[in-house]
Protein backbone atom coordinates (compact mmCIF):
# COMPACT_ATOMS: atom_id res chain seq x y z
CA UNK A 1 0.00 0.00 0.00
CA UNK A 2 1.23 3.24 -0.95
CA UNK A 3 1.14 6.52 0.92
CA UNK A 4 -1.24 8.00 -0.87
CA UNK A 5 -4.26 5.44 -0.35
CA UNK A 6 -3.49 4.57 3.54
CA UNK A 7 -7.06 5.96 3.71
CA UNK A 8 -10.09 3.56 2.49
CA UNK A 9 -10.83 6.07 0.14
CA UNK A 10 -7.18 6.89 -0.95
CA UNK A 11 -8.13 6.02 -4.83
CA UNK A 12 -8.51 8.59 -6.72
CA UNK A 13 -5.73 10.64 -4.24
CA UNK A 14 -2.18 11.86 -5.39
CA UNK A 15 -1.55 13.29 -2.27
CA UNK A 16 -2.13 12.19 1.55
CA UNK A 17 -3.86 14.53 3.70
CA UNK A 18 -2.61 17.16 5.75
CA UNK A 19 -2.13 16.24 9.10
CA UNK A 20 -4.02 19.24 10.40
CA UNK A 21 -6.97 18.95 8.43
CA UNK A 22 -6.78 14.76 9.48
CA UNK A 23 -7.27 16.04 13.01
CA UNK A 24 -9.78 18.67 12.19
CA UNK A 25 -11.97 16.55 10.55
CA UNK A 26 -11.52 13.38 12.44
CA UNK A 27 -14.57 12.19 14.63
CA UNK A 28 -12.95 8.98 16.23
CA UNK A 29 -12.32 11.10 19.42
CA UNK A 30 -16.12 11.20 20.30
CA UNK A 31 -17.85 8.83 17.76
CA UNK A 32 -15.60 5.92 19.31
CA UNK A 33 -19.05 5.53 21.55
CA UNK A 34 -20.85 4.53 19.06
CA UNK A 35 -18.63 1.01 18.49
CA UNK A 36 -21.61 -1.12 19.76
CA UNK A 37 -24.16 0.04 17.33
CA UNK A 38 -21.47 0.30 14.51
CA UNK A 39 -20.38 -3.69 15.49
CA UNK A 40 -24.28 -4.64 15.52
CA UNK A 41 -25.45 -2.67 12.51
CA UNK A 42 -22.17 -4.89 10.47
CA UNK A 43 -23.21 -7.56 12.06
CA UNK A 44 -26.64 -7.56 9.99
CA UNK A 45 -25.46 -6.13 7.02
CA UNK A 46 -22.95 -8.71 6.49
CA UNK A 47 -25.89 -11.30 7.51
CA UNK A 48 -27.95 -10.08 5.08
CA UNK A 49 -25.22 -9.89 2.29
CA UNK A 50 -25.13 -13.33 2.23
CA UNK A 51 -29.04 -14.24 2.63
CA UNK A 52 -28.51 -12.29 -0.50
CA UNK A 53 -25.79 -14.24 -1.99
CA UNK A 54 -23.78 -11.02 -2.87
CA UNK A 55 -21.33 -12.11 -0.43
CA UNK A 56 -20.35 -15.86 0.37
CA UNK A 57 -21.19 -17.63 3.77
CA UNK A 58 -17.66 -18.28 4.79
CA UNK A 59 -17.28 -14.64 4.18
CA UNK A 60 -20.14 -13.65 6.42
CA UNK A 61 -18.59 -15.72 9.17
CA UNK A 62 -15.13 -14.40 8.76
CA UNK A 63 -16.66 -10.85 9.33
CA UNK A 64 -19.34 -11.62 12.10
CA UNK A 65 -16.05 -13.39 13.83
CA UNK A 66 -13.45 -10.82 13.13
CA UNK A 67 -16.06 -8.27 14.36
CA UNK A 68 -16.90 -10.15 17.62
CA UNK A 69 -13.52 -9.87 18.64
CA UNK A 70 -13.04 -6.24 17.48
CA UNK A 71 -15.94 -5.45 19.92
CA UNK A 72 -14.06 -7.67 22.95
CA UNK A 73 -11.32 -5.60 22.58
CA UNK A 74 -12.49 -2.03 22.60
CA UNK A 75 -14.89 -3.51 25.05
CA UNK A 76 -11.48 -4.31 27.37
CA UNK A 77 -10.02 -0.96 26.22
CA UNK A 78 -7.16 -2.92 24.10
CA UNK A 79 -8.22 -1.31 20.93
CA UNK A 80 -5.60 1.47 19.16
CA UNK A 81 -7.54 3.92 16.99
CA UNK A 82 -6.38 6.21 14.58
CA UNK A 83 -7.52 9.66 13.93
CA UNK A 84 -5.69 9.34 10.67
CA UNK A 85 -8.63 6.45 10.04
CA UNK A 86 -11.21 9.52 10.59
CA UNK A 87 -14.12 7.90 12.11
CA UNK A 88 -15.11 4.79 14.06
CA UNK A 89 -16.63 3.07 11.16
CA UNK A 90 -13.56 3.19 9.40
CA UNK A 91 -11.74 2.25 12.31
CA UNK A 92 -13.47 -1.04 12.56
CA UNK A 93 -13.53 -1.92 9.25
CA UNK A 94 -9.73 -1.04 8.71
CA UNK A 95 -8.86 -3.37 11.76
CA UNK A 96 -11.35 -6.26 10.32
CA UNK A 97 -9.58 -5.91 6.44
CA UNK A 98 -6.44 -5.92 8.30
CA UNK A 99 -6.95 -8.88 10.08
CA UNK A 100 -9.39 -11.05 7.03
CA UNK A 101 -8.60 -9.75 4.76
CA UNK A 102 -10.43 -10.13 1.24
CA UNK A 103 -13.55 -10.86 3.70
CA UNK A 104 -13.15 -7.67 5.37
CA UNK A 105 -12.95 -5.67 1.93
CA UNK A 106 -16.71 -6.85 0.92
CA UNK A 107 -18.22 -5.72 4.22
CA UNK A 108 -18.76 -2.67 2.77
CA UNK A 109 -20.56 -3.74 -0.09
CA UNK A 110 -23.57 -1.58 -0.53
CA UNK A 111 -23.29 0.52 2.22
CA UNK A 112 -21.78 3.97 2.72
CA UNK A 113 -20.92 5.43 5.64
CA UNK A 114 -23.66 8.24 5.39
CA UNK A 115 -26.05 5.44 5.76
CA UNK A 116 -23.98 3.57 8.01
CA UNK A 117 -23.86 6.65 10.43
CA UNK A 118 -27.50 7.05 10.51
CA UNK A 119 -27.97 3.87 11.45
CA UNK A 120 -25.37 4.12 14.40
CA UNK A 121 -27.28 7.15 15.09
CA UNK A 122 -30.96 5.55 15.19
CA UNK A 123 -29.88 2.63 17.54
CA UNK A 124 -27.65 5.22 19.86
CA UNK A 125 -30.82 7.37 20.31
CA UNK A 126 -33.14 4.19 20.99
CA UNK A 127 -31.16 3.04 23.11
CA UNK A 128 -30.16 5.53 25.20
CA UNK A 129 -34.04 7.03 25.08
CA UNK A 130 -34.77 4.01 27.08
CA UNK A 131 -32.48 4.40 29.47
CA UNK A 132 -33.45 8.07 30.11
CA UNK A 133 -36.71 6.66 30.22
CA UNK A 134 -35.90 4.78 33.14
CA UNK A 135 -34.25 6.65 35.07
CA UNK A 136 -37.40 8.90 34.72
CA UNK A 137 -39.50 6.72 36.49
CA UNK A 138 -36.86 6.20 38.84
CA UNK A 139 -37.12 10.36 39.85
CA UNK A 140 -40.91 9.90 39.54
CA UNK A 141 -40.68 7.63 42.06
CA UNK A 142 -38.69 9.54 44.36
CA UNK A 143 -41.15 12.29 44.20
CA UNK A 144 -44.01 10.47 44.70
CA UNK A 145 -42.48 8.87 47.65
CA UNK A 146 -41.44 12.33 49.40
CA UNK A 147 -44.76 13.08 48.36
CA UNK A 148 -46.11 10.27 50.08
CA UNK A 149 -43.77 10.25 53.38
CA UNK A 150 -45.19 14.14 54.31
CA UNK A 151 -48.58 13.92 52.95
CA UNK A 152 -49.91 16.08 55.50
CA UNK A 153 -47.04 19.33 55.61
CA UNK A 154 -48.95 22.62 55.09
CA UNK A 155 -46.94 25.12 52.72
CA UNK A 156 -48.16 28.50 51.22
CA UNK A 157 -48.26 28.02 47.69
CA UNK A 158 -47.09 30.79 45.57
CA UNK A 159 -47.97 33.33 42.83
CA UNK A 160 -45.92 36.13 41.92
CA UNK A 161 -43.51 34.56 44.31
CA UNK A 162 -46.23 36.35 47.07
CA UNK A 163 -47.70 34.06 49.18
CA UNK A 164 -51.38 33.08 48.09
CA UNK A 165 -53.16 30.13 49.88
CA UNK A 166 -52.45 27.30 52.15
CA UNK A 167 -51.63 23.93 50.12
CA UNK A 168 -49.62 20.94 50.85
CA UNK A 169 -46.24 20.49 50.19
CA UNK A 170 -47.20 16.89 48.63
CA UNK A 171 -49.51 19.05 46.09
CA UNK A 172 -46.41 21.11 44.83
CA UNK A 173 -43.92 17.91 44.72
CA UNK A 174 -46.62 16.02 42.75
CA UNK A 175 -47.02 18.41 40.37
CA UNK A 176 -43.45 18.01 38.88
CA UNK A 177 -44.46 14.05 39.35
CA UNK A 178 -46.82 15.01 36.74
CA UNK A 179 -44.08 17.13 34.29
CA UNK A 180 -42.26 13.79 34.59
CA UNK A 181 -45.17 12.06 33.22
CA UNK A 182 -45.21 14.12 30.21
CA UNK A 183 -41.01 14.03 29.89
CA UNK A 184 -41.92 10.27 29.56
CA UNK A 185 -44.72 10.19 27.32
CA UNK A 186 -42.07 12.80 25.20
CA UNK A 187 -39.02 10.59 25.28
CA UNK A 188 -41.92 7.80 24.31
CA UNK A 189 -42.60 9.71 21.26
CA UNK A 190 -38.90 10.33 20.24
CA UNK A 191 -38.32 6.51 20.67
CA UNK A 192 -40.91 5.82 18.09
CA UNK A 193 -39.79 8.24 15.31
CA UNK A 194 -36.53 7.17 15.64
CA UNK A 195 -37.47 3.59 15.49
CA UNK A 196 -36.76 3.82 11.29
CA UNK A 197 -34.02 2.05 9.75
CA UNK A 198 -31.99 3.88 7.01
CA UNK A 199 -29.40 1.18 5.83
CA UNK A 200 -29.97 0.90 2.85
CA UNK A 201 -30.12 4.13 1.43
CA UNK A 202 -26.23 3.90 0.28
CA UNK A 203 -24.46 7.43 0.11
CA UNK A 204 -28.08 8.97 -1.21
CA UNK A 205 -29.79 6.94 -3.82
CA UNK A 206 -29.89 3.41 -3.02
CA UNK A 207 -27.77 0.83 -4.49
CA UNK A 208 -27.68 -1.12 -7.96
CA UNK A 209 -27.33 -4.44 -5.43
CA UNK A 210 -29.90 -6.65 -4.46
CA UNK A 211 -30.44 -5.99 -1.09
CA UNK A 212 -33.01 -6.84 1.38
CA UNK A 213 -33.80 -4.05 3.89
CA UNK A 214 -36.30 -5.57 5.71
CA UNK A 215 -34.01 -8.70 6.80
CA UNK A 216 -31.57 -6.26 8.05
CA UNK A 217 -34.65 -4.01 9.81
CA UNK A 218 -35.74 -7.11 11.74
CA UNK A 219 -32.40 -8.18 12.48
CA UNK A 220 -32.08 -4.35 14.29
CA UNK A 221 -34.87 -4.85 15.81
CA UNK A 222 -36.22 -1.64 13.93
CA UNK A 223 -40.08 -1.13 13.38
CA UNK A 224 -40.36 0.64 9.80
CA UNK A 225 -37.62 1.22 7.09
CA UNK A 226 -37.37 4.72 5.74
CA UNK A 227 -39.13 5.03 2.35
CA UNK A 228 -37.27 7.63 0.84
CA UNK A 229 -32.94 7.32 0.76
CA UNK A 230 -32.42 10.91 0.19
CA UNK A 231 -34.32 11.24 3.60
CA UNK A 232 -33.06 8.73 5.72
CA UNK A 233 -29.38 9.85 5.31
CA UNK A 234 -29.99 13.47 5.98
CA UNK A 235 -32.68 12.80 8.69
CA UNK A 236 -31.71 14.57 12.28
CA UNK A 237 -35.18 15.15 12.84
CA UNK A 238 -34.88 12.58 15.95
CA UNK A 239 -31.24 13.89 17.33
CA UNK A 240 -33.53 17.33 17.13
CA UNK A 241 -36.44 15.64 18.78
CA UNK A 242 -34.27 13.85 21.56
CA UNK A 243 -32.71 17.31 22.16
CA UNK A 244 -35.88 18.77 22.50
CA UNK A 245 -37.16 16.60 24.62
CA UNK A 246 -34.30 16.71 26.76
CA UNK A 247 -34.39 20.48 27.18
CA UNK A 248 -38.28 20.62 28.00
CA UNK A 249 -36.76 17.99 31.12
CA UNK A 250 -33.89 19.75 32.11
CA UNK A 251 -36.69 22.93 31.88
CA UNK A 252 -38.36 20.92 34.91
CA UNK A 253 -35.41 20.39 36.55
CA UNK A 254 -34.30 23.51 36.92
CA UNK A 255 -37.52 24.59 38.16
CA UNK A 256 -37.29 22.44 41.01
CA UNK A 257 -33.63 23.39 41.51
CA UNK A 258 -34.85 26.95 41.89
CA UNK A 259 -37.25 26.50 44.19
CA UNK A 260 -35.26 24.41 46.57
CA UNK A 261 -32.42 26.88 46.03
CA UNK A 262 -35.00 29.28 47.68
CA UNK A 263 -36.27 26.54 50.15
CA UNK A 264 -32.36 26.07 51.69
CA UNK A 265 -32.20 29.94 52.26
CA UNK A 266 -32.49 31.52 55.77
CA UNK A 267 -35.27 33.71 54.37
CA UNK A 268 -37.87 31.00 53.37
CA UNK A 269 -36.37 27.77 55.31
CA UNK A 270 -38.43 25.11 54.50
CA UNK A 271 -35.85 22.33 53.79
CA UNK A 272 -32.43 21.38 54.25
CA UNK A 273 -30.45 18.79 51.97
CA UNK A 274 -28.28 16.66 53.34
CA UNK A 275 -24.27 17.62 54.25
CA UNK A 276 -23.29 14.98 51.81
CA UNK A 277 -24.98 16.70 48.95
CA UNK A 278 -23.41 20.39 49.62
CA UNK A 279 -20.40 22.18 49.89
CA UNK A 280 -18.74 24.67 51.76
CA UNK A 281 -17.12 27.58 51.27
CA UNK A 282 -13.35 28.40 51.25
CA UNK A 283 -14.01 31.72 52.94
CA UNK A 284 -17.34 32.20 55.26
CA UNK A 285 -17.25 29.53 57.52
CA UNK A 286 -20.89 29.69 58.01
CA UNK A 287 -21.90 28.33 54.37
CA UNK A 288 -23.56 25.20 53.37
CA UNK A 289 -24.20 25.52 49.62
CA UNK A 290 -26.75 23.88 47.52
CA UNK A 291 -24.19 23.20 44.67
CA UNK A 292 -26.37 20.32 43.14
CA UNK A 293 -29.53 21.60 42.70
CA UNK A 294 -27.57 24.74 41.42
CA UNK A 295 -25.43 22.69 38.66
CA UNK A 296 -28.72 20.85 37.41
CA UNK A 297 -29.78 24.55 37.11
CA UNK A 298 -26.79 25.73 35.41
CA UNK A 299 -26.26 22.89 33.44
CA UNK A 300 -30.02 23.20 32.46
CA UNK A 301 -28.44 25.93 29.95
CA UNK A 302 -25.88 23.44 28.28
CA UNK A 303 -28.51 21.02 27.02
CA UNK A 304 -30.99 23.81 25.24
CA UNK A 305 -27.41 24.94 23.85
CA UNK A 306 -27.24 21.81 22.28
CA UNK A 307 -30.69 21.86 20.81
CA UNK A 308 -30.00 25.39 19.54
CA UNK A 309 -26.89 23.89 17.82
CA UNK A 310 -28.30 21.63 16.10
CA UNK A 311 -31.35 23.16 14.59
CA UNK A 312 -28.70 25.84 13.54
CA UNK A 313 -26.76 23.19 11.66
CA UNK A 314 -29.13 21.87 10.17
CA UNK A 315 -31.30 25.04 8.93
CA UNK A 316 -29.84 25.62 5.71
CA UNK A 317 -28.24 22.25 4.77
CA UNK A 318 -28.63 21.03 1.31
CA UNK A 319 -29.93 17.37 0.64
CA UNK A 320 -28.16 15.18 1.33
CA UNK A 321 -25.23 14.01 3.45
CA UNK A 322 -22.81 17.26 4.27
CA UNK A 323 -20.12 16.52 6.68
CA UNK A 324 -21.80 19.30 9.16
CA UNK A 325 -23.63 16.27 10.03
CA UNK A 326 -21.01 15.34 11.89
CA UNK A 327 -21.60 17.65 14.73
CA UNK A 328 -24.90 15.86 15.53
CA UNK A 329 -22.68 13.67 17.44
CA UNK A 330 -20.64 15.83 20.93
CA UNK A 331 -23.96 18.14 21.59
CA UNK A 332 -25.98 14.98 21.37
CA UNK A 333 -23.85 12.77 23.50
CA UNK A 334 -22.98 15.69 26.32
CA UNK A 335 -26.87 16.03 26.26
CA UNK A 336 -27.31 12.38 27.28
CA UNK A 337 -24.75 12.02 29.57
CA UNK A 338 -25.71 15.17 31.61
CA UNK A 339 -29.48 14.58 31.22
CA UNK A 340 -28.57 10.91 32.90
CA UNK A 341 -26.45 12.46 36.04
CA UNK A 342 -28.84 15.17 36.54
CA UNK A 343 -31.88 12.85 37.01
CA UNK A 344 -29.74 10.14 39.06
CA UNK A 345 -28.53 12.83 41.51
CA UNK A 346 -31.42 14.50 41.82
CA UNK A 347 -33.62 11.33 42.84
CA UNK A 348 -30.51 11.04 45.55
CA UNK A 349 -30.99 14.64 46.94
CA UNK A 350 -34.81 14.27 47.02
CA UNK A 351 -33.94 11.06 49.33
CA UNK A 352 -31.68 13.37 51.59
CA UNK A 353 -33.96 16.63 51.91
CA UNK A 354 -35.35 17.44 55.35
CA UNK A 355 -38.49 19.14 55.34
CA UNK A 356 -39.11 21.85 58.13
CA UNK A 357 -42.55 21.45 58.97
CA UNK A 358 -43.08 24.17 61.63
CA UNK A 359 -41.43 26.64 59.18
CA UNK A 360 -43.65 26.35 56.32
CA UNK A 361 -46.45 26.25 59.01
CA UNK A 362 -45.63 29.47 60.36
CA UNK A 363 -44.94 30.88 56.57
CA UNK A 364 -48.84 30.16 56.53
CA UNK A 365 -50.40 31.03 60.08
CA UNK A 366 -48.42 34.61 59.73
CA UNK A 367 -49.83 36.15 56.57
CA UNK A 368 -53.12 35.91 54.84
CA UNK A 369 -53.30 33.27 52.60
CA UNK A 370 -56.33 31.81 53.85
CA UNK A 371 -58.04 35.17 52.63
CA UNK A 372 -59.77 33.56 49.51
CA UNK A 373 -61.32 30.68 52.48
CA UNK A 374 -62.62 33.88 54.23
CA UNK A 375 -64.40 35.14 50.83
CA UNK A 376 -65.48 31.66 49.53
CA UNK A 377 -67.26 30.78 53.38
CA UNK A 378 -69.47 34.11 52.86
CA UNK A 379 -70.35 32.87 49.33
CA UNK A 380 -71.57 29.43 50.94
CA UNK A 381 -73.95 31.64 52.84
CA UNK A 382 -75.18 33.16 49.46
CA UNK A 383 -73.22 36.18 48.91
CA UNK A 384 -72.00 37.20 45.60
CA UNK A 385 -68.32 36.42 45.19
CA UNK A 386 -67.56 40.13 44.41
CA UNK A 387 -68.98 41.34 47.18
CA UNK A 388 -67.54 38.62 49.00
CA UNK A 389 -63.74 38.97 47.66
CA UNK A 390 -64.58 43.26 48.55
CA UNK A 391 -65.57 41.77 52.25
CA UNK A 392 -62.19 40.13 52.88
CA UNK A 393 -60.17 42.43 51.25
CA UNK A 394 -61.19 45.28 53.77
CA UNK A 395 -60.66 42.72 56.90
CA UNK A 396 -56.66 41.94 55.31
CA UNK A 397 -56.54 45.79 55.14
CA UNK A 398 -57.86 46.41 58.84
CA UNK A 399 -55.72 43.48 60.19
CA UNK A 400 -52.45 45.07 58.60
CA UNK A 401 -53.43 48.01 60.25
CA UNK A 402 -53.91 46.01 63.96
CA UNK A 403 -50.65 43.95 63.26
CA UNK A 404 -52.81 40.91 63.87
CA UNK A 405 -53.86 38.15 61.00
CA UNK A 406 -57.02 36.53 60.15
CA UNK A 407 -56.73 33.99 63.13
CA UNK A 408 -57.00 36.92 65.70
CA UNK A 409 -59.70 37.94 65.03
CA UNK A 410 -62.78 37.51 67.41
CA UNK A 411 -66.30 36.12 65.89
CA UNK A 412 -67.77 39.51 67.05
CA UNK A 413 -65.27 41.73 65.28
CA UNK A 414 -65.89 39.36 61.85
CA UNK A 415 -69.83 40.16 62.18
CA UNK A 416 -69.45 43.82 61.91
CA UNK A 417 -68.01 43.22 58.49
CA UNK A 418 -71.31 41.04 57.63
CA UNK A 419 -73.93 39.76 59.60
CA UNK A 420 -73.29 36.65 57.94
CA UNK A 421 -70.60 35.36 59.63
CA UNK A 422 -71.10 33.00 62.39
CA UNK A 423 -69.27 31.32 65.25
CA UNK A 424 -67.63 28.61 62.41
CA UNK A 425 -65.74 31.66 60.76
CA UNK A 426 -62.37 30.66 62.55
CA UNK A 427 -62.39 27.29 61.70
CA UNK A 428 -63.40 27.31 58.16
CA UNK A 429 -60.10 29.33 57.68
CA UNK A 430 -57.54 26.90 59.36
CA UNK A 431 -55.14 26.04 57.52
CA UNK A 432 -56.14 22.36 57.40
CA UNK A 433 -59.49 23.14 56.40
CA UNK A 434 -58.65 25.57 53.38
CA UNK A 435 -56.86 22.39 52.63
CA UNK A 436 -59.10 19.66 52.85
CA UNK A 437 -61.98 22.24 51.66
CA UNK A 438 -59.60 22.53 47.87
CA UNK A 439 -61.13 19.04 47.01
CA UNK A 440 -62.15 20.31 43.10
CA UNK A 441 -60.85 17.48 41.23
CA UNK A 442 -56.75 18.12 40.96
CA UNK A 443 -57.42 20.10 43.65
CA UNK A 444 -54.89 20.39 47.13
CA UNK A 445 -56.84 18.80 49.37
CA UNK A 446 -55.46 15.58 51.72
CA UNK A 447 -58.19 13.52 49.36
CA UNK A 448 -56.71 15.01 45.94
CA UNK A 449 -53.57 14.22 46.77
CA UNK A 450 -54.60 10.87 47.89
CA UNK A 451 -55.99 10.19 44.83
CA UNK A 452 -52.66 11.39 42.63
CA UNK A 453 -49.89 9.47 44.35
CA UNK A 454 -52.13 6.25 43.71
CA UNK A 455 -52.25 7.09 40.37
CA UNK A 456 -48.82 8.20 40.23
CA UNK A 457 -47.97 4.45 41.75
CA UNK A 458 -50.24 2.91 38.97
CA UNK A 459 -48.81 4.68 35.83
CA UNK A 460 -45.42 4.44 37.16
CA UNK A 461 -45.70 0.65 37.10
CA UNK A 462 -47.13 0.63 33.70
CA UNK A 463 -44.42 2.56 32.31
CA UNK A 464 -41.89 0.84 33.70
CA UNK A 465 -43.05 -2.74 32.36
CA UNK A 466 -43.97 -0.78 29.12
CA UNK A 467 -39.92 0.30 28.56
CA UNK A 468 -39.13 -4.04 30.11
CA UNK A 469 -37.41 -2.38 33.11
N1 LIG B 1 -17.87 10.65 10.68
C1 LIG B 1 -18.93 10.93 9.76
C2 LIG B 1 -20.12 11.56 10.52
O1 LIG B 1 -20.12 11.45 11.70
C3 LIG B 1 -19.39 9.68 9.11
C4 LIG B 1 -20.01 9.89 7.77
C5 LIG B 1 -18.97 10.35 6.80
N2 LIG B 1 -19.47 10.42 5.46
C6 LIG B 1 -18.80 11.06 4.53
N3 LIG B 1 -19.36 11.06 3.35
N4 LIG B 1 -17.70 11.69 4.76
O2 LIG B 1 -20.98 12.16 9.96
Amino acid sequence: MTDTNKKLWGGRFEKTTDEMINEFQASIGFDKRLYREDIDGSIAHAAMLAKQKIISDDDRDRIIDGLKKIRAEIDEGKFDFSVELEDIHMNIEKALTDRIGDAGARLHTARSRNDQVALDMHLHVKRQTREVQRLIVDLRRALVDCASKHRDVIMPGYTHLQRAQPILFAHHILAYASMLARDFARFDGVYRRADIMPLGAGALAGTTLPIDRQMTARLLDFDRIYDNSLDAVSDRDYVMEFLAAASILMVHLSRLSEEIILWCSREFSFVELDDAHCTGSSMMPQKKNPDVPELVRGKTGRVIGHLMSMLTTVKALPLAYNKDLQEDKEGLFDAIDTIKFSLLVFAQLLDGMKIKVENMRRAVEEDFSNATDLADYLVRRGMPFRETHSIAGRIVHDCIARGIYLKDMTVDEYKKYSPLFDDDVLEAIKPETCVANRNSLGGTSYRQVERQIESHRKQIDEDRKSIGA
